[in-house]
C-alpha cells in the first residue's frame, strides 16, 4: 500500500472507530424526544459503508419506535476505499447495480418507509440505488435520510425519481460531521416530527 492509500485507510479506521463509540452512546440514550408508540408501522431501511447512516438510523428506529433493515450486498464492496470507489463509480455509471443480499422486507407491513444511505458522487450509493429500483412503494408514504461529507447536492431530487409509486415526504440530509459530534439530534428531532405528521408530498 502508497503512503497515500495508508493515509486514507487510517483515516477510515478513525471514522469507524468513533462511528462505533458515537452508536454505542446513541444506544444507551433513549432521546427525550421519543414518538415511540404512535402506533404506526415503520421500516427504516439503511446502507451505510463507514457507519454514519447506521448511526442516524439507529437513532430513528428508536425515537420512531421502527424496525431496522440493513440493505446488505451480496458480495460487500472491498475495504479498500480506492477498490471501492472505483467499484461503486462504474456501477454509477454504466446502471448494473450490485445484488443485494437476502429477501426485501414487504412494503404493505407498513405505513411509512424512511430509506437512509450515503451521498456518493453528489447522489445515492448504488445498493441504496439498487434498494429502490427493487421496491414498489405503492401507497406508501417514504423518506429519504442521507448522511454526505461536503453537500447532499441532487441526493433528495433523485431518490424522490427513484423511489417508485412513492408518496415522497421531505428527506434529511446531515452532515457526518455532526453525526459524528452528535450535532444532528435537533435536525433528527424535528424532521422525525415532519415526517410523522405525514406532510407532503414535496415539490423536489
Ligand atoms: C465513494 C464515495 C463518494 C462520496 N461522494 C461524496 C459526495 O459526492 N458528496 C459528499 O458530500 N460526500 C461524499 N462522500 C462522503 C460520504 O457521503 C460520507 O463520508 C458519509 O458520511 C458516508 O456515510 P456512511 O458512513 O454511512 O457510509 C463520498 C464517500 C465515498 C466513499
Amino acid at each position: 500500500m502508497d503512503k497515500g492509500s495508508l493515509e486514507k485507510e487510517r483515516r477510515r479506521m478513525q471514522l469507524s472507530r468513533r462511528t462505533v463509540l458515537t452508536s454505542m452512546v446513541a444506544a444507551a440514550t433513549v432521546p427525550r424526544w421519543s414518538l415511540a408508540g404512535q402506533g404506526r408501522r415503520i421500516l427504516v431501511a439503511h446502507y451505510s459503508y463507514m457507519g454514519h447512516t447506521k448511526s442516524v438510523a439507529e437513532t430513528l428506529s428508536t425515537v420512531v419506535g421502527g424496525e431496522l433493515f440493513e440493505i446488505q450486498m451480496a458480495a460487500p464492496y472491498p475495504l479498500d476505499l480506492e477498490r471501492m470507489a472505483t467499484q461503486a463509480r462504474s456501477e454509477l455509471e454504466t446502471g448494473k447495480l450490485p445484488p443485494l443480499l437476502g429477501k426485501l422486507p414487504d412494503m404493505s407491513n407498513y405505513d411509512l418507509v424512511l430509506v437512509g444511505g450515503p451521498v456518493w458522487w453528489n447522489t445515492i450509493a448504488p445498493p441504496v440505488m439498487r434498494f429502490l429500483e427493487e421496491t414498489d412503494f405503492k401507497g406508501r408514504n417514504v423518506a429519504a435520510f442521507a448522511a454526505y461529507a461536503l453537500a447532499p447536492a441532487h441526493y433528495e431530487r433523485n431518490f424522490a425519481a427513484q423511489a417508485r409509486n412513492a408518496s415522497v415526504l421531505p428527506g434529511l440530509m446531515v452532515s457526518e460531521f455532526d453525526i459524528s459530534e452528535r450535532q444532528a439530534d435537533g435536525a433528527i428531532s424535528s424532521w422525525v416530527r415532519q415526517v410523522m405528521s405525514g406532510r407532503g408530498p414535496q415539490a423536489l
